[in-house]
């Protein structure tokens, strides 16, 4: 008698273990993937006078963001053009009007032109303007700067918008949030020593809510059947009758942002944005996740919650409002840290199984396996 593989019986194939581990795979994915789609990397909001700053980590590259003196948001490599050195080590900060090499003093302005080198004037046959900072494609969307690294980036519009409205089902679904108006009332950075498509995948299950989140399930009891996966909340996660809010202990929020359809009340919308930001919709507030993969083994995310302005003004205690989905950020976390070492082993070496209803996990796979080949 031959035994039937177990996922002739109805369960999905998952990657194989090396997907999660091997350094070659990795710098794949970071020269196919993170190095040509577009990458949401800092919020406007962090940049708000000229000559501030911020500096990502995007595929294999450093980049630099700042705001120049037209008040436009920039992004360059973070490279200088003379012997290479890093132009801005710090992860952010303020300079006043440009931006000077602490090697050899090659100064840049806030957009990029090299504006001062010393001795370079003697040089005959020297043109500054050909030793510029190279430029990063950059756009503004939900109040963040994406970049992308692409000589041709592929279009905004159908490869970030058009992806978050499919999945949502409707155009004016994110925009009504008016996540661009919001003001940063929280962030959390978190090191997670995981691969970045393990915390893509536990986001886009929840099979595992009722056994890790039951701060998360008891506001939103359908996500105790396993089913509530993000696909299956395009028409959102209803909130418990007890719960007034979004919160840890369900006690009240603050309202509901203005311009919210009756629908979106009292409801739950996830969808994420590939390659790697995870976006979360409640009534009075917008929770997003940006991630930088580092390794094959260690992923930097940055969770940024988002309020109305008046709510941030008025000095209102949102730490009941954080605290759910912080702990939920743990509890995702350590769930793929405890994952990460085992994609090692000999257990797992053709992978495991998806349940039936994660087929949208069997999509993602593709999706990176055909960006690789
Ligand atoms: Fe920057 Fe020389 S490396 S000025
Ligand atoms: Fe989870």
């Amino acid at each position: 008698m031959t035994t039937m593989p177990i996922t002739q019986a109805g369960l999905l194939p998952t990657l194989p273990g090396s997907a999660y581990t091997d350094p070659a795979t990795f710098r794949r994915e970071q020269e196919r993937i993170f190095e040509t789609r577009w990458i949401c990397a800092v919020r406007a909001g962090d940049l708000l006078t000229p000559g501030s700053f911020r500096t990502v980590t995007v595929g294999r590259e450093n980049v630099l963001i700042t705001r120049a003196r037209d008040g436009a948001l920039r992004a360059f490599l973070n490279v200088c053009r003379h012997r290479g050195a890093r132009l801005c080590t710090e992860e952010s900060g303020q300079v006043r009007r440009n931006l000077r090499c602490p090697y050899h003093a090659w100064t840049y302005g806030l957009d990029g032109r090299l504006v001062a080198a010393p001795n370079l004037r003697d040089v005959p046959g020297v043109d500054r303007a050909d030793y510029g900072l190279i430029g990063v494609a950059l756009r503004e969307w939900l109040g963040y700067a994406w970049v992308c690294l692409a000589d041709t980036p592929p279009s905004f519009e159908e490869t970030v918008i058009g992806s978050v409205t499919a999945r949502l089902g409707d155009a004016d679904a994110v925009e009504r949030y008016r996540p661009a108006d919001l003001v940063l009332g929280r962030r959390i950075d978190y090191e997670v020593r995981a691969n970045w498509k393990l915390i893509v995948e536990n986001f886009m299950e929840c099979y595992h809510c009722a056994s890790i989140h039951p701060e998360l399930v008891q506001v939103l009891p359908e996500f105790a059947g396993g089913y509530a996966a993000q696909s299956y909340v395009g028409h959102g996660a209803e909130f418990s009758g007890d719960a007034e809010g979004f919160t840890v202990d369900g006690q009240a929020g603050f309202g509901r942002l203005p311009g919210l359809a009756e629908e979106q009340d009292r409801r739950y919308f996830a969808t994420t944005v590939r390659p790697q930001v995870f976006l979360n919709l409640v009534p009075d507030h917008v929770i997003l996740h940006r991630m930088f993969p580092l390794a094959p083994d260690l992923t930097r995310v940055e969770c940024d919650w988002l309020y109305a302005a008046d709510v941030i003004d008025s000095g209102a205690d949102i730490s009941a409002s954080v605290e759910l989905f912080h702990r939920v950020n743990e509890q995702d976390f350590a769930a793929c840290e405890r994952t990460q070492p085992a994609m090692h082993s000999r257990a797992y070496g053709t992978g495991g199984v998806l349940v039936p209803t994660e087929h949208h996990i069997t999509e993602f796979h593709h999706w990176v396996t055909s960006l690789l080949h």
